[in-house]
């Protein structure tokens, strides 16, 4: 914990990474205001303040900022984010905050090939010209969604040729953002946040099979078999394009990063997705194969 303890705007509590930072800083008395869209969704935790804003709506947001000195702002999702998120730290800077810690992702760059990471590049770009302290969080993809990675009949098809990828679960996330969050020497960072093994997707069938008893496999996929074996999903252009381009980015290396970041900041080794496999059968529920 901080020496002294500042009031900390949290984003996103109504949500799987907010709402653990949110339960996190009420076990630890850190004084917070929650943000939510909408009150009655507003998690119960014990001491915190809870407001009514969302990011398009700056003047909510202006005034649920009031008196904030650290914002946690965790990104949202859809089309319209980035000027949601552009209109969240406008609203920051009018507000006074001063420092924004914002979930960006791994290996953003104006050409990033996994088309959100090209988003929360402009989103810090935005962050960076507002002349706050800031701190951006780059995690790598959730190891809690990479059971929904296989299909029920236990494969994993996609378009990342033999390339890598280190999941990091949103606990081990959770934690990083706790430390960035409540203690000094941050300002100006970007930390890359992924686990301790980097597996191609062979490997990660490997290690599903041995850790559930179920068998799977990768199949790789061209780009034009992955954009026709999603259609059924009706997604839209954006929901697709960022679909494909995750495999894409994994076949590209962008996805190969192993950082020290979890380690260090918390104290404690990232999960592996033996251990998250162990920990949440619930996980894997839809993987319907018979048993090997
Ligand atoms: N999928 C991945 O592997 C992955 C990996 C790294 C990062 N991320 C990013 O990390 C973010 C957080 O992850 P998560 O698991 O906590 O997602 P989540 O459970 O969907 O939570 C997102 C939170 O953000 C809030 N939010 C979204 N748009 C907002 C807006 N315009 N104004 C105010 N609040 C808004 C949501 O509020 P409501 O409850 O009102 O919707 C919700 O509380 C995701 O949004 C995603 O961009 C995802």
């Amino acid at each position: 914990m901080a020496t002294s303890a500042p009031l900390i705007g949290v984003t996103g509590s109504t949500g799987q990474l907010g709402g653990r930072v949110a339960a996190r800083f009420a076990a630890q008395g850190q004084p917070q205001r929650l943000l939510v869209r909408d009150l009655a969704r507003a998690p119960q935790i014990p001491g915190a303040q809870i407001v009514q804003a969302s990011y398009e709506d700056g003047p909510s947001m202006r005034a649920a900022l009031d008196g904030i000195q650290i914002l946690f702002l965790v990104s949202g999702y859809g089309p319209g984010r980035l000027e949601h998120h552009y209109s969240a730290i406008d609203a920051a800077v009018a507000a006074g905050v001063e420092r924004i810690v914002y979930t960006s992702f791994l290996a953003t760059a104006p050409q990033a090939t996994f088309t959100h990471a090209r988003e929360h590049y402009l989103t810090e770009q935005h962050i960076r010209a507002s002349g706050k302290r800031y701190t951006f969080l780059r995690p790598t993809f959730y190891l809690d969604r990479a059971p929904r990675w296989f299909s029920p009949e236990g494969v994993i098809k996609g378009p990342a040729g033999n390339g890598t990828i280190s999941w990091v679960s949103r606990d081990n996330l959770a934690d990083v953002t706790i430390a960035v969050l409540t203690t000094n020497g941050h300002d100006g960072a970007s930390y890359e946040i992924t686990g301790a093994q980097a597996l191609t997707l062979a490997e990660a069938a490997e290690q599903f099979s041995r850790a559930t008893g179920l068998p799977a496999s990768y199949q790789p996929e061209t780009l034009e078999e992955a954009r026709a074996s999603r259609a059924r999903f009706n997604p839209t252009d954006w929901e697709l394009e960022a679909w494909v381009s995750t495999y894409v980015a994994i076949a590209t290396g962008e996805m190969s990063v192993i950082s020290h970041t979890v380690q260090a900041l918390t104290g404690h080794a990232p999960q592996t997705l033996a251990d998250y496999l162990h920990q949440h059968p619930e996980s894997y529920q839809h993987v319907t194969v018979t048993r090997l």
